[in-house]
């Protein structure tokens, strides 16, 4: 079995991926840490016994053991991160988005993918927690029917959320001298985009979006944002997301209206004792236990536990966080590599949900609907293609 060899860029939540990659995960063993902040990096290194470290990340680019770089740095450089590991040929684990700022870049980095032949895998652990997982199912089997609404919401308060700690993250979070994360188009806004379109199972074609800043007045970018997406068919999604709400914390609030009934996840973590915190009035056929006989009212659904391998351990899952779905997107994108086929979130599903982010950001700009590019598998398509002519030509060259 082969090892991959991983370098991480960025220990914030990097420290995570560097824990899976180097202490859990068969596959892959992670040889070099990057981060600017030498202090973390060294404490990282020390409490993971990694050998290399560097606070440049041409290092890692140069670095011709590396197979794979996994980019946890904030979200406004992930883009030009991602589209120089591609380059450097590399594959790609990245952190929500996959790219936020440019259209030209997404295209760029799709291009690269496909230059070099390599894989690219976003990390959005939503597609694999239980209740999603659950809803997609439901969506699939015709249970919902013809799905005209979704919502998806990710709602925090930076204020609060780690005991104040995101506030003190005055790199990105706060945008003091640097870009701060924006609420939809960056961090786990990205999930809840990703999460409608998946349960849309079609692409968005528009967005409109508007955004403020009442709660974080100070910070250069809005803490909340309310997007509405549009698809071919006439679907809408509401994507809403905020920094600074005033209320718990929640994880995606998800709710998919169809022709046939209403699911809906609460959201709330924990969740209540008596549930899993799915919910559905699903007409025709009944996720209950009984046939549906109304009047309309919510049930509880019941929600499968993720099917976690047994060499995964209690303790792994404790330390990895997302109740263990880190380990699905990496083994996922392993499979991809070594089967030469697509991930789950492979750089056209990601280039999808980024095209998206970017679209939001525009429309909030200009105060109108935006189209938002449609993108086509490719994969499979290019196959028989390689090795491409121009496969060596650099990234100065698309
Ligand atoms: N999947 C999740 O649940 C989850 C959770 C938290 C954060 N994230 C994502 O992870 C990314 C990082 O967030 P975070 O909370 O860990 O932030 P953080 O500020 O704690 O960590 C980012 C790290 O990147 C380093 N860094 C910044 N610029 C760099 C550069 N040019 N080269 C090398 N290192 C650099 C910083 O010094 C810092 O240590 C974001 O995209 C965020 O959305 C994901």
């Amino acid at each position: 079995m082969k090892t991959y060899k991983v370098g991480v860029v960025g220990l914030g939540h990097g420290g995570s991926h560097v824990r899976l990659t180097h202490e859990y995960l068969e596959q892959t063993e992670c040889t070099v840490i990057c981060d600017v902040n030498e202090e973390r990096l060294q404490n990282t290194a020390g409490e993971l016994d990694i050998g290399k470290t560097t606070t440049h990340y041409a290092d890692l680019l140069s670095d011709p053991d590396l197979d794979i770089l996994c980019i946890c740095s904030p979200c406004h450089i992930h883009g030009q991160m991602v589209l120089a590991a591609l380059d450097a040929g590399k594959h790609v684990m990245v952190e929500t988005p996959m790219e936020n700022e440019s259209l030209e870049r997404l295209w760029k980095i799709i291009t690269m993918a496909e230059r070099r032949h390599l894989k690219v895998q976003m990390d959005c652990p939503d597609r694999w927690i239980p209740e999603s997982v659950k809803m997609k199912q439901l969506i699939d089997d015709g249970q919902v029917g013809e799905i005209y609404y979704v919502i998806c919401e990710y709602l925090q308060d930076i204020r609060q959320q780690g005991g104040g700690g995101l506030m003190k993250k005055e790199g990105f979070r706060m945008g003091y001298g640097v870009k701060a994360q924006e609420s939809v188009s960056a961090g786990a806004g990205i999930y809840a985009v990703d999460t409608a379109r998946w349960f849309l199972g079609e692409d968005f074609t528009e967005v409109f979006a508007y955004g403020n800043r009442k709660n974080l007045p100070s910070r250069n970018v809005d803490d909340h944002d309310v997007a509405l997406f549009r698809t071919a068919s006439g679907a809408i999604a509401r994507v809403q997301c905020s920094k600074a709400a005033r209320r718990p914390y929640k994880e995606i609030t998800k709710s998919v209206w169809g022709t046939k009934g209403t699911i809906e996840s609460t959201g709330y973590l924990p969740a209540p004792p008596d549930s899993t915190g799915l919910y559905g009035c699903l007409v025709e056929d009944g996720a209950g236990p009984k046939p549906y006989t109304g009047p309309y009212e919510m049930r509880p659904i019941e929600v499968p536990p993720v099917p976690i391998p047994e060499w995964i351990t209690e303790e792994m899952v404790r330390k990895v966080g997302h109740g263990g779905v880190e380990f699905f997107s990496w083994m996922d994108l392993i499979h991809s590599i070594e089967n030469d086929c697509m991930s789950e979130i492979n750089v056209y599903e990601a280039a999808r949900t980024c095209a998206g982010a970017v679209a939001v950001k525009e429309s909030k700009v200009a105060h109108r609907p935006i189209s938002i590019p449609q993108i086509a598998d490719r994969h499979d398509e290019m196959k028989p293609l390689y090795p491409l002519p121009y496969g060596e030509a650099s990234s100065a060259e698309l």
